[in-house]
């Protein structure tokens, strides 16, 4: 004979789903003993029925909002051990865990980002793999041109089906071609990424980074450019003192062309960047060619501009003081903690870009 209180009991004991599980069908399972009773109405004469019914129902009913209840609470104490044993303190300092370190190209990179946002320049992209046109052609350099053979350039096999001939692109150039096409006039962008030229010793690696700078807008000179670069070097190399001097120069895709110097002078030893003891070059720069403009689209009678480019190797060289290139890209551990910098250092210009 089965009670009801017993098993009432027992359900609000159970310690866990499975034993809570277990005295539901032992209760009201296909062979449960409440299922049974309910098989037995059918034969019960009417009166009988009448009597027996609404109390195996009732029992029936009894059981099962027990069962509910139990299971609930069950899962409330179930929730409860998961918070408690589950926590997460986002407060720990993560020091034990092992780090990696921003590679000191990508923290130039997020410099120049940073210097040139609060100037107003966007950051453009465009491929690796680049088209011969954008490259040369639509930077004045038709296939004659012998400015194309000063560039080393790596050409990608021709592949069936593929129209054209594609290049490792060998500068930073050709993305002042695909902005102009997709932005249009007036732009101010600057364009970060590697480019790839077949050559290597201490100060070249067949694969390296440069960033070039373009603005197109009315009434833009020389004077712009002047100002805009020494007030990027400034920035970029946190002093005041930074004297440039523009040396003509010759690039097919600027006219005029100017190449940049920067005054350094000896510091411990060192030849740092500031003063003017004597001259290096870090920039090449000039006013966009008409023909480049009108390549892009763009009318040379309305819209002038300036470009410029330089070597982002370079720079975190001149700024950091690291004086072999190959080391940027040796993948050496030690290299890396000893001239990386923290993840949570992002350079921002309010606490100098150089955090
Ligand atoms: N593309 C040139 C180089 O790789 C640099 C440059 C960019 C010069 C823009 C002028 C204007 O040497």
């Amino acid at each position: 004979m089965h009670d009801l209180d017993a098993t009432l009991q027992r359900i609000a004991a159970a310690p866990d789903p499975a034993a809570l599980d277990a005295e539901r069908v032992a209760a009201l399972g296909k062979s449960g003993w409440v299922t049974a009773l309910l098989k037995t109405l059918g034969q019960m004469s009417p009166d009988e029925r009448q009597v027996k019914g609404p109390e195996i129902q009732g029992q029936r009913a009894r059981i099962a909002d027990a069962i509910e209840q139990r299971k609930a609470e069950l899962d409330a104490a179930e929730l409860e051990r998961k918070l408690a044993t589950e926590r997460l303190d986002l407060t720990l300092p993560a020091a034990d865990t092992p780090m990696g370190s921003v590679h000191p190209v990508s923290q130039v990179m997020d410099e120049l980002a940073e210097i040139f946002a609060d100037l107003g320049f966007a950051v453009a992209e465009g491929p690796e793999i680049e088209s011969d046109w954008y490259n040369f052609t639509a930077l004045n350099m038709p296939e004659t041109h012998p400015a194309r053979a000063m560039h080393d350039t790596f050409y990608v096999a021709p592949r069936d089906g593929v129209e054209g001939t594609f290049v490792l692109r060998t500068h930073t150039s050709p993305v002042q071609i695909r902005a102009m096409q997709q932005l249009g006039a007036p732009l101010r962008v600057i364009a970060p990424g590697r480019v790839y030229r077949s050559d290597s010793d201490a100060t070249h690696t067949p694969m390296f980074h440069q960033v070039e700078g373009l603005v197109v807008d009315k009434g833009i000179t020389m004077a712009h450019l002047k100002w805009t670069l020494e007030t990027f070097l400034k920035a970029f190399f946190e002093r005041d003192d930074i004297a440039i001097r523009l040396r003509p120069s010759y690039f097919p895709f600027t006219e005029p062309s100017a190449e940049v110097d920067v005054g350094w002078s000896m510091e411990n030893g060192r030849r740092v960047v500031g003063g003017s003891e004597g001259w290096m070059e870090v920039l090449g720069s000039g006013m966009v060619q008409p023909r480049v403009l009108a390549a892009a689209g763009l009318d040379p009678d309305e819209w002038q501009g300036f470009a410029f480019g330089t070597g982002i190797d370079r720079l975190a060289m001149l700024k950091y003081g690291m004086n072999d290139l190959r080391q940027f890209f040796d993948g050496d551990l030690r290299w890396l903690k000893h001239y990386g910098f923290s993840a949570l250092a992002v350079p921002t210009l309010s606490a100098g870009v150089g955090a």
